[in-house]
């Protein structure tokens, strides 16, 4: 597929996209037009490699064996660890934890620190534009403990609103949980401030960053957040494997999520002790081969520079929000100013699923729906939108592609 007058000047996505099998892909007669990026990424050559290479030659279990192979196997692991740790900077790797995705490392802490930490009539603080999985596990722990959950509204154009936050942080906040950069409105969220507002209470900051690494470059140092929650599948990666980072203090005085294999240091019947970090968190063998190819998606990620792609990405979505604007009955849902990668939006009188449903006979993949955040869509009082999320590899000729298809459908449902 052509890509049009693109920006070269950051890097030569057609070149790019050539490490990418799967965009070669003809649907319904057409070549794919993957824009559906924030529900999963495509995968480079070099990771399909990974797991080629993994089930070939290392595959063995870790931390266990006193055999080669089982050496080679613990060692790649725990490299890709260091690959995790090095791409947020953490300060040490005991501070990654593998998990099998975003969802996963929330409901982690939500049962470990939030089962230990939450009393009858504590606060729980997200905001509006939460994923429903940084909404549930709070909700399951809260109710067990009576606890509450308070909500940072939003403004219109999708901007948290922070004088709110102020005014809902007090004694009972026990913890914030934040997105750090919206699934169905692309905010980019102010988090350094709700870190540091949190802080002066001494409450810890959970970050949702899935929609965030692939995006921007993030310093989890910097960010002072205490926890951060990632999955390896949006950033070119594996499906199944995710990340928790959490500060060492706070995954020191957490008890383990789940008990098994590996995150002990000894059984008797009557008592067990616990492993070291950030083994304590890993019970039972691991997704060793997706933990690998998450290594392999960072050093793919890296070798385009994190600051590139955030740079093409953000002229991308300014060309695409400009070509959708000029389509008459079209309604952008999220216009903050500072956002990235997606557009949501909503056509009068065509609901999203005929929208998802026709693009895809054009060979364009969107996600319509409620993106699995309910309550957003009832704050802007629609059921579902229709989004367009763009990756490292999508260029201006398919925004124009995806522009097209939109003129069609309006065209037929006149
Ligand atoms: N959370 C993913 C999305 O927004 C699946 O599509």
């Amino acid at each position: 597929m052509k890509s049009g007058i693109i920006n070269k000047t950051i890097y030569d996505v057609d070149k790019i996209r050539k490490d990418f099998p799967i965009l070669e892909s003809m649907i319904h007669g057409k070549p794919l037009c993957y824009l559906d990026n924030a529900a999963t990424t495509q995968k480079p050559k070099s990771v399909i490699a990974s797991d080629v290479n993994y089930y070939t030659h290392l595959n063995s279990n870790i931390h266990r064996g006193v055999h080669s192979l089982s050496e080679a196997a613990t060692k790649a692991y725990e490299d890709a660890r260091i690959r995790v740790q090095k791409f947020i900077n953490a300060s040490s790797e005991k501070e990654i934890i593998f998990t099998r995705g975003t969802t996963e490392s929330i409901n982690l802490v939500a049962q470990t620190l939030g089962r230990s930490i939450l009393k009858e009539g504590d606060e729980i603080i997200i905001s509006t534009m939460e994923h429903h999985s940084n909404i549930v596990p709070w909700q399951l722990i809260a109710a067990e403990k009576k606890a509450k959950i308070k909500i940072i509204p939003i403004i219109d154009k999708g901007d948290l609103i922070l004088d709110e936050y102020r005014k809902l942080l007090s004694p009972k906040t026990k913890i914030v949980s934040v997105v750090y950069v919206s699934n169905s409105l692309g905010t980019i969220n102010d988090v350094e401030t709700i870190i540091s507002l949190a802080h002066k209470q001494n409450i810890p900051v959970l970050l949702d960053a899935a929609q965030a690494v692939n995006h921007l470059p993030v310093d989890v140092q910097k960010l002072d957040c205490d926890f951060l929650a990632f999955s390896g599948h949006k950033l070119y990666g594996p499906t199944g494997i995710g990340v928790l980072y959490g500060k060492s203090h706070y995954l020191e005085s957490m008890p383990p999520y789940q008990g098994g294999g590996d995150m002990i240091s000894k059984v008797t019947f009557e008592e067990t002790t616990f492993n070291s970090l950030p083994y304590k968190f890993e019970a039972g063998t691991s997704n060793i081969a997706g933990t690998i190819g998450l290594g392999a998606a960072i050093d793919y990620v890296n070798t385009i520079g994190i600051n590139n792609i955030a740079a093409y990405e953000h002229k991308l979505l300014e060309y695409a929000t400009e070509e959708l604007l000029k389509i008459n009955g079209l309604r952008i849902i999220g216009q903050s100013d500072n956002k990235c990668s997606l557009i949501s939006f909503v056509l009068d009188n065509i609901h999203p699923h005929d929208v998802g449903t026709f693009l895809d006979f054009e060979g364009i993949a969107i996600r319509t729906g409620h993106h699995c955040t309910q309550p957003l869509m009832d704050r802007f009082g629609v059921p579902a939108t229709s989004r367009a999320s763009f990756g490292l590899y999508n260029t201006k000729y398919e925004v124009d592609i995806l522009a097209a298809g939109i003129k069609k459908i309006i065209e037929v449902f006149k």
